[in-house]
């Protein structure tokens, strides 16, 4: 196994990553074969490495395998032919743990001493910067606050309302579900991520948290014929990258 130092310039290793992610494509055509449990552990494993906001890990995975709801998912998938697989992962975005998960942190320090200093900020900044009181009051308030502090100087505009914590527990999620991604195709697996679902059907089949936001449901399997429908098409990147 390579040892990779942090940010070590590594020809072989930065080769090897551009193919894995030039390879993964959206696999709509699976076989039945099922995913070993074990790869689908060391790929949510690898999930879960990936980088989130300070640290508070917002997300949650419900892996389906039972051939039952399995059936039920693509019928909720609107019977598209990539929910056609033999496991589905629903990758839920969780707005609603950061109280849990400053306890945690604290709890799962991976030092025998906990540093005062992420001490203070778990048991007291984290908590008001996330706590947005019921129905948002406290993030109307916070609002308020930060609009007059910051006229003098640069502060931190949010997350501070609800409709905020949704899209402050997506972006996270959504870099652990790329790592899954990458993960399953480095394991020969092919994935499809979907959003093609009836999110309300979807919480009669499974026991998803009322505030946890479903932002994908990835199939996964091996890849059978024709799973890949068309060649790959990006825009030219000037068309998206400014440099300054
Ligand atoms: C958030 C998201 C939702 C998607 N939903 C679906 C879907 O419901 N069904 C599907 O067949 N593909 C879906 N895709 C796959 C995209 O269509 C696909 O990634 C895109 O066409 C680029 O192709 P590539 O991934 O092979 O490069 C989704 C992708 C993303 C990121």
């Amino acid at each position: 196994m390579t040892t990779l130092m942090p940010c070590v310039n590594n020809v072989e290793v930065a080769t090897a990553f551009r193919t894995l992610v030039e390879a993964r494509r959206a696999i709509r055509r699976f076989t039945a074969e099922t995913v070993p449990d074990e790869v689908i552990q060391a790929c949510l494993e690898t999930a879960v490495l990936a980088p989130s906001s300070c640290n508070l890990q917002p997300w949650s995975f419900q892996v389906v395998r039972d051939p039952d709801l399995l059936q039920q998912l693509h019928g909720v998938c609107l019977g598209q032919s990539a929910a056609k697989a033999p496991l589905i992962i629903a990758v839920l975005a969780r707005p609603d743990t950061w109280k849990a998960a400053c306890a945690d942190v604290l709890k799962f320090w991976p030092e025998p001493l906990v540093p005062q200093s992420i001490e203070n900020f778990y048991r007291s900044i984290a908590p008001f910067q996330y706590n947005q009181g019921a129905l948002g009051w406290l993030g109307l308030f916070k609002r308020l606050l930060i609009s007059w502090t910051g006229i003098r100087r640069p502060v931190m505009r949010g997350p501070n309302s609800l409709e905020q914590m949704r899209l402050w527990a997506v972006k996270s999620t959504a870099l652990a579900a790329q790592n899954l991604m990458l993960a399953f195709h480095s394991h020969g697996y092919g994935t499809c991520p979907m959003e093609g679902f009836d999110e309300n059907r979807l919480r009669r089949i499974l026991p998803i948290p009322k505030q946890a936001i479903p932002i994908m449901l990835l199939a996964v399997g091996v890849q059978s014929e024709r799973a890949i429908y068309n060649p790959r098409l990006r825009f030219p990147l000037e068309q998206c990258v400014s440099w300054h």
